[in-house]
């Protein structure tokens, strides 16, 4: 098939090259002039494993073009992925700005049949808006579909998530378009749930709605488990051994962080309020997930006592492993509060060292695990990279001043490094 995408950003990226190695013609299409540039050479901008290989492997087969003209792209292609971005406004909504741009220059270049597919993480009705756009800039009188096909891919597994769903959700309102969007993801042999274009919006709302109340849920746990001498890790197991539980979601750590989660949240509050419902639970997952950051704080206050000059070392800065993304990343809040009690930082992160640069100015950027642990009165591990599951803890107890762990994601055996001689704090452990 010929399809665009629209929007060349992380889940238009992932998107595109994976439709292109399934076998259709792809033209990812970006207004940013540069970016097209670098991306045609498979310079890519974000770190997801496995992408940059992807890339390169199409455009060499020919598979995967990039452009940054929308006309070229209608012209082009029967299928248009929406992937713009949809940034947070300061109230908590969603700037659809780029979304109706989009919509409106894909109606003017339209000359005959199109299927406009939004993939972006849009409030619930924008489909209802993307079709009221196109109808009011279309030139002539030609039949177009608009269809939902939300995405659940997470960062850093995105080309196996998408390879391998869990289920694909197609929110239509012809047999046609429901038609095109099943034969493209056949190969994909998954589960396929046809809906209207609302509840296919929906179900991405509820989806990462309830992700993070399941992390919310264990996080609160785990400050009980702390008051009485419990061990979360254990209580979500043994949670998870219900089938209806299951076991996914629900380690406790610094909270979620990244550029889905908080943001919808933020969004789906505010949809709820706007439509008549004071989602209440939403707002309690959103205080838990910041209270979060204040009990791995008050961890490190309790073992320290005064922060002003005192040196942590922290280990892992992106919002979670095998990313570069610092966005609403909990490392972020925690090391800013720890620099305003007037603490120096040390960090160190595998990947995302770049991008934290630009938040974490005042921070000491090392270039290795043991380079933060040098003269470090504690160790702050917030991010869980694999990395840092195999270090040399002979040579941290070294190198810091003071033999002390603090484990915000519960990485580590307490026993083993308690024997070690390490003073260890984990999330809900002792
Ligand atoms: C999330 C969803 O998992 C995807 O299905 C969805 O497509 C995506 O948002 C989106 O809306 O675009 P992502 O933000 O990439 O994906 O990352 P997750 O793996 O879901 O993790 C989110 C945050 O929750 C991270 O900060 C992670 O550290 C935290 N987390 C996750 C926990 O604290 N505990 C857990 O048990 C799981």
């Amino acid at each position: 098939m010929n399809i665009s995408i629209i929007g060349s950003g992380y889940v238009g990226l992932v998107t595109g090259s994976c439709l292109a190695e399934l076998g259709n013609n792809v033209l990812c299409v970006d207004k940013d002039d540069r970016k097209i540039e670098k991306l045609k050479k498979a310079e890519i901008p974000i770190y997801e494993p496995g992408l940059k290989e992807l890339i390169a492997r199409n455009i060499k087969n020919k598979k995967l073009l990039f452009s940054s003209s929308i006309k070229e792209a209608v012209k082009k292609s029967e299928i248009i992925f929406i992937a713009v971005g949809t940034p947070s406004l300061e109230n908590g909504e969603v700037d659809l700005t780029d979304v109706e741009d989009v919509a409106r220059n894909i109606a003017l270049n339209m000359t005959e049949y199109r299927l406009i597919v939004e993939k972006s993480t849009v409030p619930v009705e924008t489909g209802e808006w993307v079709k009221r756009t196109i109808s009011a800039y279309i030139k002539q009188k030609i039949k177009f579909d608009v269809a939902s096909n939300p995405e659940f891919l997470r960062e850093g597994q995105a080309i196996n998530d998408f390879m391998h769903p869990d289920r694909i959700i197609i929110g239509v309102e012809s047999k046609k378009a429901k038609d095109i969007l099943a034969n493209l993801y056949k190969p994909l042999n998954a589960a396929i749930l046809v809906t209207n274009i609302k509840s296919a919006e929906l179900i991405k709302h509820a989806s990462n709605a309830f992700l993070a109340t399941k992390i919310s849920f264990i996080n609160a746990f785990s400050q009980i488990c702390d008051k009485v001498g419990a061990d979360v890790k254990e209580v979500a197991f043994g949670m998870g051994l219900d089938k209806r539980i299951g076991h996914s979601f629900l380690d406790a750590g610094a909270g979620y962080g990244g550029s889905c989660f908080p943001k919808d949240l933020d969004a789906f509050i505010n949809i709820s309020k706007k439509v008549g419902y004071d989602f209440r639970l939403l707002k309690a997952v959103k205080d838990i997930n910041e209270e979060q950051k204040e009990f791995i704080l008050k961890k490190i206050r309790d073992v320290l006592w005064m922060l002003k000059d005192k040196t942590i070392g922290v280990l892992g800065l992106a919002f979670k492993p095998d990313t570069d993304d610092m966005r609403n990343a909990p490392a972020v809040s925690i090391i800013k509060y720890l620099q305003k009690e007037g603490s120096r930082v040390r960090v160190y992160d595998p990947q995302a060292m770049e991008k934290a640069k630009i938040e974490l100015m005042d921070a000491k950027f090392c270039d290795s695990p043991y380079e933060v642990c040098k003269g470090s009165d504690c160790l702050l591990i917030i991010t869980e990279w694999n990395e840092f599951k195999e270090l040399d803890f002979v040579k941290v107890k070294k190198m810091l001043k003071r033999p002390i762990i603090i484990d915000a994601r519960n990485m580590y055996d307490p026993g083993i490094l308690k024997k070690l001689g390490f003073q260890y704090m984990g999330v809900g452990r002792l």
